[in-house]
């Protein structure tokens, strides 16, 4: 009951504070599929729900659910699926859980082709480091993480969208070519050099690279608007989806021959 009483009230309160009902809640992962035989969580749902539904709603809110309590540390190890992560009993939380050792620590971007030759990530000459819920259970519904990018020499960070958050990156070392396209029908690539100390935003869903115009290592620190960004690197989703998505498609998409379709699903 007090869970139902507190999502109520939470609800209440967002409604309140939203200027319009329009919008679905925001996800905190890829699927949060309805379970309509569980009894137990059908009530939360419902107002979980409308508690997000309001959330997203209004313009002043953060992305992602507003805490409402001092923290909900993440317990992953509960079977009881919700929209993010189920909070640990406060009495069991501990200054760990807040925390991350060994973001200094330069990441291996040399490895050319890597031990899963799936991997394109190193190939291109990259190694990010995001610390999301999973890695700190802390950011549990606060609406926020963080990540370390490392660019060998000439490295790329290969175009990809962050399905649920806005980045904000700043240069640590080097020089980056940063870059970021608007949606159709426009699809404006709007680009920048950017330096040590030069921050630059990355707008949440939209395509973006980095590219490492240096002869030395970069490194750059980002902030980013979601517990659970997540990140759809495209050539990897398009080419290198598991099953494949069938080249006649990936053709008649890309207007070309089936054979270069063929090459390029080939590396990924
Ligand atoms: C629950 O899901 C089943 C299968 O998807 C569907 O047939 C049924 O109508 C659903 N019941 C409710 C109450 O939504
Ligand atoms: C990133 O760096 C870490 C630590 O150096 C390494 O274990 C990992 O394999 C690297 N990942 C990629 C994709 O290169
Ligand atoms: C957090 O990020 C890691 C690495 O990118 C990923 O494997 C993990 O699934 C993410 N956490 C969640 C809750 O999706
Ligand atoms: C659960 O937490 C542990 C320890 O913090 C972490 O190693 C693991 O990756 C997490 N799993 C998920 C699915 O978030």
């Amino acid at each position: 009951m007090a869970a139902s009483y507190i999502l109520l009230l939470s609800a209440l309160l967002a409604l309140a504070a939203s200027p319009a009902m329009a919008g679905d809640p925001s996800a905190l992962q890829d699927l949060c599929v309805a379970d309509n035989t569980s009894d137990d969580m059908a009530a939360s749902y419902v107002l979980l729900l409308a508690a997000l539904l309001a959330l997203a709603s209004s313009p002043t809110m953060a992305r992602d659910p507003g805490a409402l309590q001092d923290f909900c540390v993440a317990d992953n190890t509960s079977d009881v699926f919700v929209n993010g992560f189920v909070c640990k009993d406060p009495k069991l939380v501990k200054a760990e859980d807040f925390f991350f050792s060994g973001l200094d620590e330069p990441r291996d971007t040399t490895n050319k082709v890597g031990s899963n030759p799936r991997d394109t990530a190193n190939k291109v000459g990259s190694n990010v480091t995001l610390l999301n819920a999973s890695r700190i259970p802390g950011l549990n519904t606060l609406g926020i993480s963080m990540a370390r990018v490392d660019y060998a020499p000439f490295g790329l960070n290969p175009p990809h969208i962050h399905p649920r958050a806005t980045e904000i990156q700043t240069v640590l070392e080097g020089s980056l070519y940063v870059g970021f396209v608007t949606s159709n029908p426009d699809n404006r690539l709007v680009t920048k050099v950017v330096r040590k100390g030069d921050v630059f935003v990355f707008p949440q869903g939209l395509i973006h690279f980095q590219f490492n115009l240096g002869a030395k290592p970069a490194v750059a620190v980002s902030g980013l608007s979601s517990q659970n960004p997540g990140v759809i690197t495209i050539a990897n989703s398009v080419f290198g989806s598991k099953p494949a998505i069938s080249d006649d498609i990936l053709a008649k998409a890309f207007q070309v021959d089936k054979k270069i379709i063929d090459l390029i699903q080939a590396h990924f």
